[in-house]
């Protein structure tokens, strides 16, 4: 027997019993107050009331193991939606995330999926019960009087009729209620990540408008959403009450003229009772059904959404040398008309230092991220090891690739933690040397729980200059044949720098290095400079060689230094 199989039978099984007990219990109260009350037979009343009591509490076990088994199903599927969005999340671009939002994933991953988690609880604990009680009721209420069942005829059709109108009538608005969500979380996480800001800028004012205006949007729409549902409840209450009324009159008449039994009377409006119940539930479950269906278009949306990086079929393996290579690269944000990278050649080396320099916004950043494959060019090719980075498998060729962000990012955790992030078996000597290399000894060292210390949620608690440190030490630790730092000094003081690049240069012989820098001080001495202007390369070469041949490069020297190396004012 099937796994799923043999967790289902017992669900199914005490499903059918607490449903055939349910339908029975309203008969044999019918023989109790026939052939018992009216007859005056109180072994009878005895006998039958014993049964009823024996099958309303097995009735209650059967309950319990269902909602014990539909508890457990739901929230694994809960937890399973979730892991699966939380893979496919992190397989997506950066391109992907934004078109998505931030916001909106983190949405769509907590309370979407509480949505469809609670229409599956729903599901499993009443749905399906729901019809059988609906579908029993009917025809017991058949078997006992015919003549009385007909009312159903009219009554079920209204009912369901209107609970229709209210489906229909809330799916468009629940929608509008998900989105309104996702501004609030949107408002409060941009708040939360730049509260300094907030603060300093005296913009708190500001930002409560902001939020009150998404968090009244929320309330509305929710009112909205809720009113146009409840709207229709108060019909169905009186078609409901009209229709026992209507019931108890007529089956006073039968009575009266002989033509029913009391027991069957009160029975049949238990039946009807059951019957209506079963169509409230069932109503019920539709709401949670619209709003779980509007959750679910949302997940599917994630689901469905096909990552910008595709990884090859067949990925090479080339020799992890560490070579850059960039040849006619042309590369256009989304939405943006100019291109930021225009026709780029470059190469580096195996154990080269290279450096990029140009002014601000110019497309340093733009540039390296193509080599880490957080996008991909229009056009040209953007070789890591010899071999194009859409032929390498992503995991190999971030494997190759040490990175040290523009904007030092630090998880929660102790510093231990957060350096063995890209390398989590390395030793205690290589932590060591990376954290001497990246000159952040000194001050983890004067520490007092030294590498135990905890850092805050991006690193609230250190300096800009000692984040930065940390993450070139995260990046040292892995130890991959590239290095790129992106700006990663300008935090540092010119002294410490100076001891940074010197350090660096040990490592440098077997690993490919490429630094991007404002000050020209911090890359005089690379093997090869690359001078970033308009898009393009404008010139490469030495120190010496730039200051000769570029004017882009005396420009920046001059504007830093304003004398050359042997002091003199340079022309
Ligand atoms: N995600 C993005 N979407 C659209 N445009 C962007 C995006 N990121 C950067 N840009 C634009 O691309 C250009 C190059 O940005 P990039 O970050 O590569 O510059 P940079 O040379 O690294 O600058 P800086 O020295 O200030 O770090 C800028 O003009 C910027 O406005
Ligand atoms: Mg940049």
């Amino acid at each position: 027997m099937p796994a799923y199989l043999k967790r289902a039978l017992p669900a199914w099984l005490s499903l059918l019993a607490e449903v055939l007990i349910d339908l029975s219990l309203p008969t044999l109260m019918a023989t109790i107050v026939n052939n018992g009350v009216m007859k005056e037979d109180i072994s009878l009343i005895v006998r039958v009331g014993f049964l009823m009591l024996g099958l309303a509490l097995l009735g209650s076990v059967a309950g319990i193991i269902r909602n014990y088994m539909s508890t457990h199903a739901s929230q694994n599927l809960g937890t399973q939606i979730r892991a699966d969005l939380f893979r496919k999340v992190q397989a997506l671009s950066l391109a992907n995330v934004k078109t998505l939002g931030t916001s909106s994933l983190i949405t769509r991953l907590t309370n979407d999926v509480m949505q469809v988690q609670n229409l599956s609880f729903m599901l499993t604990r009443i749905f399906i019960r729901a019809p059988l009680m609906l579908i029993g009721g009917i025809l017991m209420a058949f078997l006992l009087n015919p003549g009385m069942a007909v009312v159903l005829f009219f009554s079920l059709p209204i009912l369901s009729v209107l609970i229709v109108i209210r489906v229909k009538r809330g799916f468009p608005l629940f929608r509008k209620v998900q989105t309104a969500i996702d501004r609030v979380n949107g408002v409060v996480r941009e708040f939360l990540s730049g509260v300094r800001v907030v603060k300093v800028f005296n913009r708190m004012a500001y930002e409560s408008e902001r939020f009150n205006r998404a968090n009244q949007d929320l309330a509305g729409l929710s009112i909205r959403a809720g009113r146009s549902m409840a709207a229709i409840q108060p019909l169905i209450v009186i078609v409901m009450n009209g229709s026992v009324i209507f019931l108890l009159w007529l089956g006073g008449v039968r009575v009266q003229s002989g033509g029913a039994q009391v027991g069957d009377i009160m029975a049949f409006i238990n039946y009807f009772l059951q019957i209506l119940h079963a169509m409230t539930m069932m109503s019920m479950i539709f709401t949670a059904g619209v709003r779980a269906k509007t959750s679910l278009d949302r997940i599917g949306e994630v689901i469905n959404t096909e990552s910008d990086i595709r990884a090859p079929e067949k990925p090479e393996t080339p020799e992890r040398a560490g070579t850059l290579e960039m040849d006619g690269v042309v590369y256009t944000y989304p939405g943006q008309v100019k291109p930021v990278l225009n026709q780029v050649r470059l190469q580096v080396k195996p154990g080269q230092t290279a450096a990029l320099i140009g002014s601000t916004g110019c497309g340093k950043t733009t540039l390296v991220n193509l080599f880490g494959r957080f996008f991909d060019a229009d056009a040209g090719s953007v070789k890591v090891d010899g071999v194009d980075v859409r032929a390498l498998d992503l995991a190999d060729l971030r494997g190759r690739i040490a990175y040290v962000p523009q904007r030092s990012i630090l998880f929660t955790g102790t510093i231990r933690d957060n350096l063995l992030w890209g390398a989590p078996n390395a030793s205690e000597d290589q932590i060591r040397q990376a954290v001497e290399i990246a000159q952040a000894a000194e001050f983890i060292d004067q520490m007092p729980a030294g590498l135990e210390t905890r850092v805050g949620q991006g690193g609230v608690n250190l300096s800009g200059g000692q984040k930065q440190r940390l993450c070139i030490a995260r990046a040292l630790i892995r130890q991959a044949p590239v290095l790129i730092l992106d700006d990663s000094t300008s935090a540092i003081d010119m002294v410490t720098d100076q001891k940074l690049r010197a350090a660096l240069r040990t490592v440098g012989a077997q690993t490919t290095v490429l630094m991007i820098a404002q000050r020209v001080q911090s890359i005089m001495d690379a093997d090869v400079i690359f001078v970033m202007n308009g898009g393009n390369i404008e010139s490469q070469g030495t120190h010496q060689e730039l200051l000769r041949t570029s004017p882009v490069y005396r420009d920046i020297f001059r504007s830093q230094i304003g004398l050359d190396l042997d002091g003199q004012e340079v022309v």
